[in-house]
């Protein structure tokens, strides 16, 4: 199939591990006869400096036009003067609300032979399979904002349809999985939460077959750590989201690790690895690139229906996480382009072998 794939390095460690996610998907459309076109656009700081704005209005077009967008990450010191006007994370929201990327899939699972990388003991790992659905285009990320020099006011918004979107999103995401929803909210406190509540209970009766329970973020931050293997979906708003899924990257073991991807009602997709442009080891060569490579799973999978090379490259990704070589965040002394490297040879292996077992009809990928 053809597919047209912008690329949004970015800033730190994004350009690092977009290399190496970009490298496997060419890999993939080489074993598979795939045509994939890619283009390589300024997003963040980088865009910043090359023409004072995080998002150009050419970056969000090239966006727009393509069938998916893959993503490192945005932001650095260089940017963060509490007193800028101007910042590379407006670009990566605005990409967002522009693409109208409203669900952040972002699924949790360890690796079996990560486990002692996690700060939880082995009893709290097994079984742990988690699918969160982060609202992505609204909350407090995108209310008003106002400052004054002894004050500051972020306003937190969600409407009906906003909250309907999303949580019928995870409803259904829930049905093809173990039927079970868990929402989190604040609704003791907030009232966007108590509107979120209500809303989920009001679908849940179109979707009779899923299990939608509540549970408040403050709890919900606790069980996962006590009991993170009896959630299956996981649901919340934006900012809660946020946060939620830095702890459960923490459960993997390591943040490298997660992927994402973020879709709305179109077919283009927005891939990105769940972490930020990492300052304190960018340009060292060293970043997990795991992440990113999932999130290229991902954008397999979602925006090119190609579930088989999804797959490949998820099972090319664990095996290496298995066997090695791995990044020092994993313990390991590996580059990000050995593990590239690996990953690829993992790949290539794999392809060739389901390519021999498979119908030859139906070789490969198809
Ligand atoms: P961060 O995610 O960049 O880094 C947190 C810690 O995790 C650091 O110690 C870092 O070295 C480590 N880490 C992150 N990714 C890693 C990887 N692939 N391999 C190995 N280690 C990795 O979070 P931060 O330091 O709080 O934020 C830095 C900047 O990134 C900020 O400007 C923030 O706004 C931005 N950010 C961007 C995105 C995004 O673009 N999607 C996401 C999160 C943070
Ligand atoms: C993420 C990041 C972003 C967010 C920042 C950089 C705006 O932390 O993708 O998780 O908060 O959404
Ligand atoms: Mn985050």
């Amino acid at each position: 199939m053809k597919a047209r794939i912008v690329c949004l390095p970015g800033d730190g460690v994004g350009p690092e591990v977009t290399a190496a996610a970009v490298a496997v998907l060419k890999a993939v459309a080489a074993h598979c006869g795939h045509a994939f076109e890619f283009s390589e656009h300024a997003l963040g700081g980088c865009a910043i400096d090359a023409c004072g704005e995080p998002l150009p209005a050419s970056t969000l077009a090239a966006c727009k036009a393509a069938d998916a967008v893959l993503l490192g990450a945005v932001g650095g010191p260089k940017w963060s003067d509490p007193a800028a006007t101007v910042r590379p994370e407006q670009g990566l929201l605005a990409l967002r609300a522009g693409l109208g990327v409203y669900a952040n899939l972002r699924p949790l699972s360890v690796h079996p032979e990560l486990t002692a990388l996690s700060p939880l003991k082995d009893d709290k790992l097994d079984g742990i399979d988690i699918l969160f659905v982060r609202e992505l285009t609204g909350g407090a990320y995108f209310g008003a904002k106002t400052r004054s020099k002894d004050a500051a006011t972020d306003e937190c918004k969600y409407t009906v349809a906003e909250i309907e979107r999303v949580a019928r999103r995870a409803f259904e995401l829930a049905g093809a999985r173990r039927g079970h929803l868990t929402s989190v909210d604040k609704a003791n406190v907030l009232e966007t939460s108590r509107l979120w509540r209500s809303t989920l209970d009001r679908l849940a009766a179109d979707y009779p077959a899923v299990k939608c329970e509540h549970q408040l973020v403050d709890s919900m931050a606790m069980l996962l750590l006590t009991r993170p293997a009896s959630y299956d979906v996981v649901v919340t708003e934006n900012l809660f989201g946020d946060i939620l899924t830095d702890e459960a990257a923490a459960i993997a073991g390591s943040l490298g690790l997660l992927p994402s991807a973020s879709l709305g009602d179109g077919a283009c997709g927005l891939y990105e690895p769940i972490h930020g442009s990492a300052p304190d080891i960018a340009g060292q060569g060293i970043a997990n690139p795991s992440g990113a490579i999932l999130s290229a799973a991902l954008l397999l999978r979602h925006s090119l229906r190609l579930e088989r090379e999804a797959a490949a490259v998820e099972v090319a990704v664990a095996r290496v996480l298995r066997d090695g070589p791995r990044t020092r965040d994993l313990g390991g002394a590996a580059s990000t382009s050995q593990v590239c490297d690996a990953v690829l040879a993992a790949l290539a292996a794999h392809l060739s072998a389901a390519q021999t077992y498979a119908d030859p009809m139906n070789a490969c990928c198809g």
